[in-house]
């Protein structure tokens, strides 16, 4: 039986094992291959933990601070306590950019509740959350999906609070493992008849002038990029309605695209079987692209 995944190439590189890549956990800068988890980790026993992803461009973080706010929201929603600060965690996003000489890629970050014997309730209060982090290049400013994707939709069957950054993504592995089967670039998740957001990103639809994007509630994450790009629609004076939206309405649309703090903009040019618009990248798409690339540069210029 062939596996009808294999024929798509990964987007991402395998993990070298002797890795010589600079990551940090709790506290110390090792070598991928020094890097390690206990067993008893309970991010690994329950997915008990958290985790952000921030850009780096043209060297520099972009919008770790707004990414360490929502990691306090998501760190409070689950009571772990006694994690570094934002400003630690900033000082360390940027050296590991830094060490591993990444111009443009992202900087991972992930806290669990720490180490102890598998017991469902939390841990003594005393036990120390497992803090780690690590950085990867990826091209962004000429990422070839700028070009236009597609999204294959699949049934959202997570969990009711999605707003937390919870590091639980069965429920995206398989969906967007199903959009790689299927030769998409991303899932778009929907439930009741609605788009909820895509595998890992904000969805966003053009109708008549005006974007659309699901307003923020607990069924899905209140993307960083989705804030930027709200402030930007409003900017180049492009109508925006926060109004949740069906399958139907996005395959009808005259324009799609998807964000997330990695992929900044990309258009969406085909869902499912059917070619969103004329099959092309959109003007209020591009004019989105153009000017989130524009924002990053202005705030990672000047080194
Ligand atoms: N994912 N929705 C979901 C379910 C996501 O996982 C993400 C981000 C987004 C977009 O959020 P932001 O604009 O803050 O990146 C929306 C990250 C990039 C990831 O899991 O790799």
């Amino acid at each position: 039986m062939t596996d009808p995944a294999s024929s798509i190439a990964p987007p991402v590189p395998p993990v070298a094992p002797g890795g010589t890549r600079e990551c940090w956990v709790n506290g110390a800068f090792l070598r991928e291959r020094d890097a390690h988890i206990n067993i008893f980790d309970r991010g690994l026993l329950f997915a008990d933990g958290v985790y952000e992803v921030a850009a780096v461009f043209n060297g520099r973080l972009l919008d770790a601070d707004l990414h360490l706010v929502r990691l306090e929201r998501s760190l409070g929603a689950l009571h772990i306590g006694g994690t570094q600060s934002a400003e630690e965690w900033g000082a360390v996003m940027q050296s590991l950019a830094e060490r591993n000489a990444i111009e443009e890629g992202l900087v991972y970050l992930q806290v669990t509740r720490g180490v102890a014997e598998r017991d469902f309730p939390f841990p003594s209060a005393t036990t120390p959350p497992t803090q780690f982090a690590y950085a990867r290049p990826k091209p962004m400013r000429y990422d070839p999906n700028a070009a236009g994707i597609a999204l294959q939709s699949v049934p959202d069957i997570r969990w009711a609070r999605r707003d937390i950054k919870s590091i639980a993504l069965l429920a995206q592995v398989l969906a967007k493992q199903e959009a790689r089967a299927a030769g998409a670039y991303e899932a778009l998740m929907h439930e009741d008849g609605e788009v909820t957001e895509g595998g890992s990103s904000t969805i966003w639809i053009v109708k008549n002038g005006t974007i659309r994007t699901r307003p923020l509630s607990h069924k899905i994450l209140a993307g960083i990029t989705r804030d930027v790009i709200l402030t930007l629609a409003e900017t180049l004076r492009i109508p925006v309605s926060e109004r949740a939206f069906t399958l139907v309405d996005a395959l009808t649309a005259d324009e799609c695209f998807m964000t997330s703090a990695t992929s900044f903009v990309l258009p969406v040019t085909r869902i499912d079987e059917r070619t969103i618009g004329d099959g092309t990248p959109g003007p209020c798409t591009t004019a989105l692209r153009n000017a989130y690339l524009e924002r990053a540069e202005r705030l990672t210029a000047g080194r």
